[in-house]
């Protein structure tokens, strides 16, 4: 056996529905990038899920590169790492087909991220929005995947996934790996700069709610000096009294690495501004790299273009072994047969 098959493997995604925020970094690239090197990794874009909001298609197409960009100028190896686009493997959409003949409607019901965004988007409740958490649980199951890292809100939906899994092997035969989420100590949840209570999101309304990965020197600095905190005086982690200073302390243990714990002592006495303006010069530090980078890598779309139609190649043999597998053993006749 090859050292490359003996590995575990991991799969994640992200969805191209918009620029790349700071919590995209926080909750799944940047443990992406540390673990790729252990692990057989498919990072995926997750182009069919984006697809349960409307979208405008030129922008779809277009993030759909801008992710993938981004995903190289985080840090992963596309040497190491399958890197590809959902769509281009339909194994994904006909397994959670089948997949979703084993979900209760109860059960789907019962997603709290479909609940939410129901609300947001009371004008499109569309049935994938819906099923959307059975496509995701199709994407980690089609590799038998070990470990999937995430962000805290993707917590329910691993739950889901093991379920289906657990639920179908039951059912016939040992036939899916049953995935363990990977979610950080620090950065599962980023906050929203302006509202600290609910999670930064590259869909929120106000701009200078979300750190994204293409906004310049300036921006980031504006943005962090305007975040909203509370009316206390001290330099403190603790996430439900203080959210928003804490999430300032997260944001500042992202960008370098320093544990939290010496930055509270370090700064405990300082004043807000002060913490602030080390806040905003230590993301600058560390989101400056990634955007050059970002950008020089969108420039060659033919070799994007290359990279995606070689992932897909080789997530495909993968996803297709499984899906075989599992077309045979609920009963669907083959020529083979
Ligand atoms: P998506 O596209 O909303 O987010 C991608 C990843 O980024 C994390 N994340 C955050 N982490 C911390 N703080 C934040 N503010 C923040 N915002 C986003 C998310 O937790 C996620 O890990 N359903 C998934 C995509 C998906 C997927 C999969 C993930 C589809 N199939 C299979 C893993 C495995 C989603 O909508 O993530």
């Amino acid at each position: 056996m090859s050292q490359a098959s003996q590995r575990l493997t991991i799969f994640s995604g992200i969805q191209p529905s918009g620029m790349l925020t700071l919590g995209h970094i926080a909750g799944a690239l940047r443990n992406w990038v540390a673990l790729q090197y252990d692990y057989r990794c498919f990072f995926c874009i997750v182009d069919l899920h984006a697809l349960t909001v409307r979208q405008v298609p030129a922008n779809l197409r277009r993030w759909t590169l801008d992710c993938a960009a981004m995903y190289l100028a985080a840090g992963i190896d596309p040497a190491q790492a399958t890197i590809f686009v959902q769509s281009h493997v339909p194994a994904h959409a006909e397994l959670a087909w089948v997949l979703s003949t084993f979900t209760g409607f109860g059960e789907a019901s019962r997603m709290t991220q479909f609940k939410e965004k129901s609300e947001q988007h009371a004008h499109n409740v569309n049935v994938g929005l819906f099923a959307y958490p059975i496509l995701m649980a199709a994407d980690i199951l089609l590799y038998q995947t070990n470990l999937v890292p995430v962000g805290e809100d993707q917590k329910q939906h691993l739950e889901l996934t093991r379920d289906l899994a657990q639920r179908f092997n039951n059912a016939y035969s040992p036939t899916f790996t049953i995935p363990e989420p990977y979610i950080p100590k620090y950065g599962a949840r980023l906050m929203s700069l302006q509202d600290p209570r609910k999670k930064m999101s590259k869909s929120d309304p106000n701009h200078n709610a979300t750190i994204f990965l293409a906004d310049d020197n300036d921006a980031i600095r504006r943005k962090i000096q305007r975040a909203v905190t509370d009316s206390g005086t001290t330099i403190e982690y603790d996430p439900d009294n203080r959210p928003g200073i804490s999430n300032l302390i997260e944001i500042y243990h992202l960008a370098t690495g320093d544990p939290i714990e010496q930055i509270v002592e370090h700064y405990r006495t300082a004043s807000y501004a002060t913490f602030k303006a080390a806040v905003a010069d230590a993301l600058v530090a560390y989101l400056e790299p990634v955007r050059t980078r970002f950008f020089q890598i969108r420039d060659d779309e033919a070799f994007l273009a290359d990279l995606l139609v070689r992932g897909a190649r080789e997530a495909a043999q993968v996803a297709n072994r499984t899906l075989q597998k599992v077309y045979r053993k609920v009963g669907l006749w083959s020529p083979k047969d």
